[in-house]
């Protein structure tokens, strides 16, 4: 009978390009996925992007765009890069998405009536100027244990501590270098604990790679731990309902992201979400990297299970993607993007190469750039396609493309070949795809051995029906290779069964032959990898990095002028700097650099249109005090008439710092 599974894989974050090392899971998974199709299993594949949390709202404001338009160029881009690579969604959702908020709403009221939720006033740090709690990663300071510098909030990149942000030596604000306070505020927390014995249970029974057991049971010697699931505003999520001005923490909506995704596949292709999620019988399996195992085996099951939903059958964790031995690099130019691959070469050759590596475990798996270049041109184009190619234009060209019989030799061949299928399937089931293309490359082996003992290049002068013999038997061959590795290669595979001008190919057509058969014009197959065309590509990642580089630290169009002539001080003195404070602040509408500010110089006020806007949220101005230049003549501008001007100065776009005045000082005061 035909299984009902589901399928996700981790939902990338909108925030980022997708890379070659994402694409470890997310090829991985498609190729489980087309395998279970191939098989008639029902199964779907979804996936959505991670759009929520401080990271994407930070970005969207440096960028002066509004986070809903960032994560919508986002899913266009990752929805682009995915196709590239022949990665075949069933549902590419969005965490942003209505569907995504009712359900998140559903599961934690859910927790709630079950008393699984509490509250509890905790003490974070907060920046007053940007007017928001700071999450560990926008702190930097000097590291309490070693006093290296400019470290993050959490770790030390240099000594690898880890600690809390109020140890940090001078902690600064990453975003506007203030010092943080220590604030209170409450904060929701789902009571892990409450679930430690059906957890336990859940990992005892088979869900997770025994790899991964021992570390969830070293979690669980350490006590679950009550886990933190609301931020305050500011923050890009959803708002928790019964809540003022507290959000859902990503992490809490982002795994019901692929509820949400499923609701998205069901409402496109008239299906029923309860078949899914709630029918047990349905098996539900997520890919992931072995970085986010704890939210996966534990918040993940716990918060399904205190909502009544479905748990997942299986987690399939795998490792880290290194170039070359070592972490991808952006200044080796081993941090390839997923597009910048495109540019140079053919998906299919990543994909059987991941094919070639991967195990079910959780070990890191390398690309070698030079066995990259080795296994596809030795092994998939030299022993696999070239077969069909030599024997597909020999028989078009002195057989008018026309298949006979197998004969005896050929028969035995052929059901060798056929008798792996099962062998194959079990390989792919267990994602042992390493195992699978080492038995389907020594099977071509034994084509190739029959294909060169037979000589049809020389039959073909001497004996046409042995040689029409022979080319039958290798497009046989051909073909049933071809079905093996369908999950890996499903563009390859198509072009097979153009050439052999048959229908698409499913895994039980291994057990059938073709014989007496006309089979179609032949086309080139797949090239082999040009070792100049990798490097290329290792060249423009570095380049884009260092156009990034120059980005992040080129000076703004301004600062190119040239040294404007002199002025004496008298000319100085005549510019009139006041302490102003800022009385209101505005967006202005159809401009995106600029904010309209009212400033009380005590005695009265002005209105400033200023070029703050890409560096400062309104909000977070109102009430402090700047310096402006006062007795500037009234300028007219397409917004409307500045009359006067702020001081401010930094390199350009999100980098503009408004010079304040200490508290207190009276508006109107000069400044010398
Ligand atoms: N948004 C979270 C996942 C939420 S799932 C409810 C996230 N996003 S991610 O973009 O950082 O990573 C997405 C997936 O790609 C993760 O499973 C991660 O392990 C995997 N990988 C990211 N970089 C990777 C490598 N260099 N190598 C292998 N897998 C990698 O985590
Ligand atoms: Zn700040």
């Amino acid at each position: 009978m035909a299984r009902r599974i589901l399928v996700t894989a981790a939902l990338p974050y909108a925030n980022g390009s997708i890379h070659i090392g994402h694409l470890v899971e997310y090829v991985q998974t498609d190729i489980w996925v087309r395998f279970q199709k191939l098989r008639g299993n029902d199964c779907i594949y979804c996936c959505a992007d991670d759009t929520h949390g401080t990271p994407i709202m930070l970005r969207a404001r440096r960028e002066g765009v509004k986070p809903e338009e960032l994560i919508a160029g986002m899913h266009e881009e990752h929805v682009r890069d995915f196709a590239g690579f022949d990665v075949a969604f069933d549902s590419y959702y969005s965490t942003h998405s209505e569907e995504n908020k009712k359900l998140a709403e559903t599961i934690y009221l859910r927790l709630k009536e079950g008393g699984h939720i509490d509250t509890r006033d905790i003490e974070q740090a907060y920046c007053e100027s940007c007017a928001m709690f700071l999450p560990d990663r926008f702190i930097r300071g000097t590291c309490p244990k070693c006093k290296a510098p400019d470290q993050y909030g959490d770790h030390c990149e240099i000594c690898n501590a880890t600690y809390s942000p109020i140890e940090l030596i001078k902690p600064k604000c990453a975003q506007c270098q203030d010092t943080p306070i220590q604030k209170k505020s409450q904060h929701l927390f789902f009571k892990l604990g409450d679930f430690t014995d059906q957890l336990k249970e859940w990992i005892g029974g088979g869900h997770v790679h025994e790899q991964v057991q021992n570390k969830l049971q070293e979690w669980f010697d350490d006590g679950l731990k009550d886990w933190d699931i609301s931020r305050d505003a500011p923050y890009f999520g959803f708002e928790i309902p019964g809540e003022k001005d507290k959000y859902f923490y990503v992490w809490l909506d982002a795994p019901i992201g692929y509820m949400a995704s499923t609701q998205n596949y069901c409402n496109l292709n008239n299906k029923n979400f309860d078949d899914y999620w709630h029918n047990p019988e349905t098996e539900i399996y997520h890919f992931i990297g072995k970085d986010i195992t704890y939210f996966h085996a534990l918040f993940w099951p716990a918060m399904l299970m205190g909502s009544g939903f479905n748990t997942p059958k299986q987690l399939a964790i795998h490792g880290f993607l290194t170039v070359n031995g070592e972490k991808m690099s952006k200044s080796r130019g081993t941090f390839i993007n997923a597009s910048t691959y495109l540019n140079h070469l053919d998906p299919q050759f990543l994909r059987y190469y991941y094919a070639c590596k991967l195990g079910p475990g959780t070990e890191d798996i390398d690309l070698n750039t030079e066995d990259f270049v080795l296994r596809v041109n030795s092994d998939l184009v030299g022993k696999v396609a070239n077969l069909v190619s030599r024997s597909a234009s020999m028989l078009n060209k002195n057989l008018e493309g026309q298949l006979s019989v197998l004969g005896d030799e050929g028969a035995a061949l052929i059901k060798k070949l056929q008798d792996e299928s099962e062998s194959v399937a079990e390989d792919f089931e267990e994602r042992r795809y390493n195992a699978a293309v080492r038995k389907i490359c020594g099977l071509a082996d034994e084509v190739n051995r029959y294909f060169d003992q037979r000589k049809p290049w020389v039959e073909i002068k001497e004996d046409k029906a042995a040689a029409q013999e022979t080319l039958t038997v290798a497009l046989n061959a051909s073909r049933i290779l071809a079905i093996y590795l369908k999950p890996v290669l499903p563009a390859y595979t198509e072009k097979v069964e153009r050439i052999l001008n048959i229908d698409s190919l499913v895994w039980s057509d291994a057990q059938a032959i073709l014989e007496n058969h006309t089979i179609g014009s032949f086309e080139r197959l797949i090239e082999r990898v040009d070792p100049e065309k990798v490097n290329a590509m290792i060249e423009e990642s570095k380049e884009e990095q260092q156009e990034h580089q120059r980005a992040e630290s080129e000076p703004s169009e301004l600062d190119k002028e040239p040294i404007a002539e002199q002025i004496t001080f008298d000319d100085f003195m005549k510019v009139d700097l006041r302490v102003a404070e800022v009385v209101k602040a505005e967006l202005v509408e159809g401009a995106d650099k600029l904010l309209r500010l009212e400033l009380s110089l005590g005695s009265e006020t002005r209105t400033v249109l200023a070029g703050l806007r890409l560096a400062y949220e309104p909000e977070q101005l109102v009430g402090k005090q700047m310096v402006m230049c006062a007795n500037l003549a009234p300028r007219k501008m397409k917004f409307g008439t500045s009359e006067g001007m702020i001081l401010a100065a930094g390199p350009g776009k999100n980098e503009v710092f408004a010079l304040r005045v200490d508290e207190g000082a009276q508006p109107g005061q000069r400044v010398h």
